[in-house]
């Protein structure tokens, strides 16, 4: 019998988390690969206009099938962009996520957001519909570099969309970045960074950018058009991040998050990286309970038509063995500030622990295994090493 369709005893035990996606963006930025469309790329069938409706039918079915199911303790939306729906509609997936599993005393609930997609009144119906965390893609404040991102919004409105979110009583309130576009240079970066702390944000995420196969940027890099900056820059660069983001009180969480104190973190992402539960919402999206993932038919049409039917969007799934959960868990811990735990590691990996910290990639806190600065920026090959 699928998981979905049987009781689950084991949840409950761990944190329970709920992802909405949002499959929708103005403008497809040419770097990004995520399952998300603009308005002319859906035909009839996966309106924006139908949406909500048809996630809240997949939240009701899921309510029926994963019985047992603990309050919610935290709830992203994110995408695409949430923000190109009326606010109303995500406030009604959201309290179909409370009638149907109910939320946590203290949730934790984000939407993700284009600083150009919001508004003084569409932030208030967010934050009086029980939003409690918003985030928003800044990326850069450069004109030149927003522009090889095509990224749409002008960066002189993010200050008054930051202070419209804290106005409709936002507290919790997160920064995206992206560092090493190409043309992007230090000073480029530095006025960036500067700019997002200015912002006073309690949370700051960068990343740097990836070419994923297949988009119309790594189209461009094939064809020379712009050029990828090297890796020892790009690891500047995260150091001069890391180095004002600390003096100005944001401590590194994990590798590209940044947060004032711990009531700031990301609970949801930590909820991911520590492998704990959650149910994905919407086409495309991923769940994973208690060693089972699944995940759904990626087209918004073919979501839609299930759910219309009343038959699961479900598309495919797997049982996580014990030895994938291993990797997985040297993958994600190592990646935290809390480091990795050294008690449950299989032989080889242990052999490989006194090597890294000999090396000054990690340092042992007790019986965990923390990446020291130098090691953040070889934190690939450091997983290698373990899980080799
Ligand atoms: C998929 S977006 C969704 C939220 C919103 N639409 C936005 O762009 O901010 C979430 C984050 O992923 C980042 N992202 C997408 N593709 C990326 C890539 N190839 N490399 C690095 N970051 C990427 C975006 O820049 C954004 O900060
Ligand atoms: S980065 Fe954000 S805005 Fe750009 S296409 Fe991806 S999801 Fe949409």
């Amino acid at each position: 019998m699928p998981l979905t369709e049987r009781p689950l005893p084991g949840l409950g035990e761990r944190p329970f988390g709920i992802y909405v996606h949002v499959p929708f963006c103005s403008v497809r930025c040419g770097y990004c690969d995520f399952n998300t469309y603009t308005a002319d790329e859906l035909g009839e069938g996966a309106t924006r206009a139908s949406y909500a409706d048809t996630a809240i039918l997949e939240i009701e079915q899921a309510g029926r099938r994963l019985t047992g199911a603990p309050a919610v303790d935290t709830v992203f939306f994110g995408g695409g962009t949430p923000t190109q729906l009326p606010s109303a509609d995500l406030v009604r997936i959201l309290d179909a996520i409370r009638r149907t599993f109910g939320l946590a005393d203290d949730v934790e609930v984000t939407t993700e957001a284009n600083p150009d997609s919001v508004t003084p009144e569409s932030l208030t119906t967010l934050r009086e519909g029980g939003f409690t965390r918003i985030s928003f893609g800044v990326q850069s404040a450069v004109p030149h570099v927003l522009a090889t991102l095509d990224r749409t919004h002008d960066p002189a409105g993010v200050p008054q969309a930051v202070r419209w979110a804290r106005e409709a009583g936002f507290e919790q309130l997160s920064v995206d970045l992206i560092y090493g576009t190409p043309g992007e240079s230090m000073a480029d970066w530095r006025a960036s960074v500067d700019q997002a702390i200015a912002l006073a944000p309690d949370h700051i995420s960068a990343y740097a950018l990836i070419v994923e196969d297949g988009t119309a940027f790594a189209r461009k890099v094939r064809r020379g058009e712009v050029v990828m900056p090297d890796d020892d820059e790009t690891a500047d660069k995260y150091l001069l991040a890391d180095e004002l983001f600390s003096a100005a009180g944001l401590g590194w969480y994990e590798l590209s998050n940044w947060a004032h104190d711990e009531a700031a973190q990301c609970r949801h992402n930590v909820l991911y990286w520590r492998s704990d539960n959650w149910l994905g919402i919407g086409p495309g999206a991923h769940s994973h309970v208690e060693g089972e993932r699944w995940w759904n038919v990626k087209h918004p049409v073919a979501y839609a038509q299930r759910l219309a039917a009343g038959e699961s969007p479900r598309h495919d799934g797997e049982t996580i063995d014990a030895a994938t959960a291993r990797v997985e868990r040297i993958m994600l811990e190592t990646r935290l500030r809390t480091g990795l735990g050294l008690d449950s590691l299989g032989t080889s990996a242990r052999a490989a622990v006194p090597g890294v910290v000999a090396r000054g990639l990690a340092t042992r806190e007790g019986d965990r295994l923390v990446l020291t600065r130098s090691g953040r920026l070889l934190a690939d090959a450091v997983v290698r090493e373990l899980v080799e």
